[in-house]
């Protein structure tokens, strides 16, 4: 028998203390914890039905047919923990630009962990479910909440999961993206952080320096300082990038436009227009302001990207079921 078909949504969510590099690459456990806000703007939403008229995995992402290994591995995990032998067919669609550095697989993999394990009849909480989505890709643990959450690192399957820390803001924080690419980065967040912890020279730097922005952070969220709080973000963006510059064999996210972004960025902050960068494993910058700048800081940006390379996001909500269909037979 088809189990039902369900729907779920998951927003994409940015680190402002970021997770790059893994203790673990099996199990996916990260080597520091991080620290991200879920955005409202971009999300996916994915159809989970598992049915035993398949023979295989089938998967769409945006109405395409995909490659289904990634998927399949990640499924499997959900079968065995349902004791399920049944095929999925797995449709997704992407609310933000896929694998450009604007967080696709955390929105992905939170959505799928959500859909399938309801599709197989589990009923996982908060933190099972936040486990389950990390094995899929890191970043996803965090986006099963809204708003602030910290992924602790942990030590095993059992201990490296999200928690929200502030789910609901009660003070205005935007995001601007801008978007100077939004094609697939050549090198995928997956192998970058690899060579990262495998070859570069400030590694262990980095690990300390990540505890340090956590802590401060945190700190920062509490006392509702947002000056702390972009300073501490953008420090510890480029503190990510410069391990990328250190590794073996070196590479970067960055293109022209992305220099140019985070130029603007400090030249407004110069005039006083309060505002931070952060940049993740791809070209897109992310402005970091409050909503009182808001209109202001796009007016000045869009005197050098257009209209429709400025994307604008709020704190965003956790995952969510949107639909459980349930089958004819
Ligand atoms: P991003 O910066 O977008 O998070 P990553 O380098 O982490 O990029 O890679 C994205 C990974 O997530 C790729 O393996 C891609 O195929 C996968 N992915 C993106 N969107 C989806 C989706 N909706 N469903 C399943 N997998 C997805
Ligand atoms: C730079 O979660 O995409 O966005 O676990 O290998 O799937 P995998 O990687 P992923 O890495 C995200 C890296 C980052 C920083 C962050 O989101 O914390
Ligand atoms: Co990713």
């Amino acid at each position: 028998m088809k189990t039902p078909k369900v729907t779920a949504r998951a927003h994409t969510n940015i680190a402002l203390v970021k997770y790059w590099g893994k203790a673990d690459e099996e199990l996916i456990i990260p080597q520091n914890n991080s620290l991200s806000l879920t955005l409202d703007h971009f999300y996916t939403d994915t159809t989970v039905q598992f049915d035993p008229t398949l023979t295989a995995d089938q998967f769409t992402l945006n109405g395409q047919a995909q490659k289904t290994t990634k998927i399949t591995k990640f499924l499997d995990i959900i079968r065995q923990m349902a004791a399920s032998q049944l095929f999925a067919r797995v449709e997704s669609t992407n609310h933000v630009p896929t694998m450009a550095g604007l967080a696709s697989s955390a929105s992905a993999y939170a959505a799928l962990a959500l859909a399938g394990s309801k599709a197989l009849g589990l009923d996982l909480n908060s933190k099972d479910l936040s486990r389950l989505a990390r094995r899929g890709s890191g970043s996803a643990c965090r986006s099963i909440y809204g708003g602030f959450v910290e992924w602790q690192k942990g030590d095993s399957d059992q201990t490296s999961y999200a928690v929200p820390l502030v789910e609901n803001l009660d003070w205005d924080l935007k995001m601007i993206a801008i978007v100077v690419n939004d094609k697939q980065k050549k090198i995928a967040s997956r192998a970058g952080m690899q060579t990262v912890v495998h070859t570069s020279p400030y590694y262990s730097a980095w690990v300390k320096r990540s505890k340090e922005d956590l802590l401060a952070l945190k700190q920062a969220i509490a006392e509702k300082d947002f000056t702390q709080l972009g300073k501490i973000a953008e420090g510890n963006a480029m503190c990510m990038h410069a391990l990328n510059l250190s590794a073996t064999p070196h590479f970067n996210y960055f293109e022209a436009e992305s220099l140019k972004a985070m130029q603007l960025v400090e030249q407004l902050r110069d005039q006083g227009l309060e505002c931070y960068y952060t940049m993740d494993a791809g070209p897109n910058v992310k402005v970091i302001c409050q909503g009182k700048d808001l209109k202001a800081i796009v007016d000045s940006l869009s005197q050098e990207f257009s209209n429709e390379q400025l994307l604008v996001a709020s704190a965003g909500p956790g995952a969510e079921i949107l639909e459980i269909k349930n089958s004819e037979r």
